[in-house]
């Protein structure tokens, strides 16, 4: 806690966990009985007439009666097709609007996401908490996200929670999300955006609104300063670590990769490739292309003793 390790279930947009999926597993249903039944019918007229009219050795030679032209046949193959095509568009463009329309309620949790080559920043600008990978909310209430890209196009998906929404260099996405219960959902980027597209994971972690609160105020906590890893800490602010991450508090302050300041806080590591634990990180630290082949993080070239040092810096930053 608050990481939450709480159990992960398989993601479906079948199962929706929080609007707006709902709406749109609502919506797919419909969609998805309208063409099932054309296709029953369509396909059993086809079976049936293949079946029933199929050539037999004893038919005579004679062609069979020909028909041209049939008023009421003709208006129903018009008249039907419209009527499905009106009652899908509208149902559609009603979801639509539902869920685009819906103004941010006065207690929405607004958060920016950037998309990054592979990575998710997760930034609380009215509550001083940057974070990645592991997006926290409180469930039942609102959260509104502004999607914004530091390089390609990505594309954020919580498939238990909400559509796909493109996340776009030079443009601002909006999008919203309500968990009903406290659960761990998952999401993946879901636009390719070069080699590690596979590997650019993400979780929402819903928390009940008090333990939300609780997890905030760990975050807002300057990162962890244990004497006893001093060293390791002398080591991570000398090395190129700290051009790229940021840790609250010390002298490191990049915002190329994800901030370090609670890293423990997290489930995983390289958004989700790895379990977070020292073992994992040392690894990733040594070199990163292991787990992650592609990755724009680079091997470190520290020497055992050194690696050792910086991992049990990075394990006290809770
Ligand atoms: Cu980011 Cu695919």
């Amino acid at each position: 806690m608050p990481g939450g390790t709480s159990e992960v279930v398989l993601t479906s947009i079948f199962a929706p966990a929080g609007a707006p999926a709902d709406a749109i597993r609502t919506i797919s249903l419909l969609v998805l009985a309208i063409a099932a039944a054309i296709f029953l019918l369509v396909g059993g007229l086809l079976a049936y007439c293949c079946v029933r009219y199929r050539s037999r050795p004893e038919d005579d030679e004679r062609e069979p009666p020909q028909v041209y032209g049939s008023n009421p046949v003709e208006l129903a193959w018009t008249v039907v097709p419209i009527l499905i095509v009106f009652v899908l568009i509208t149902t559609t463009a009603r979801t639509i609007y539902e869920i685009q329309a819906a103004p941010p309620p006065a207690d929405a949790i607004n958060v920016r996401v950037v998309g990054h080559q592979w990575w998710w920043e997760f930034q609380y600008p009215d509550l001083g908490v940057v974070t990645a990978n592991e997006l926290h909310v409180p469930a039942g209430v609102a959260t509104y996200l502004t999607l914004e890209s530091a390089d390609v196009v990505h594309s954020f998906w919580v498939p238990r929670l909400a559509g796909k929404t493109d996340v776009i260099p030079n443009r601002r996405n909006v999008m919203w999300l309500t968990p009903w219960e406290p659960g761990t959902y998952l999401g993946q980027c879901a636009e390719f955006c070069g080699t590690q597209h596979a590997h650019m994971l993400l979780r929402v972690v819903a928390h009940p609104p008090a333990e939300f609160q609780r997890w905030l105020a760990s975050q807002r906590q300057p990162a962890a300063a244990d004497p006893r890893v001093a060293s390791g800490r002398e080591l991570f602010e000398a090395t190129a670590c700290v051009s790229c991450h940021t840790v609250q508090g010390t002298g490191a302050s990049g915002t190329f990769g994800p901030d370090l300041t609670h890293l423990m806080s997290r489930d995983t590591i390289g958004a989700g490739v790895a379990p977070n634990g020292a073992e994992t990180l040392k690894s990733w630290i040594a070199d990163p292309s292991i787990l992650k082949p592609g990755v724009l993080m680079p091997a470190m070239q520290l020497s055992q003793s050194e690696l050792d040092q910086v991992v049990a810096y990075l394990t006290t930053l809770h």
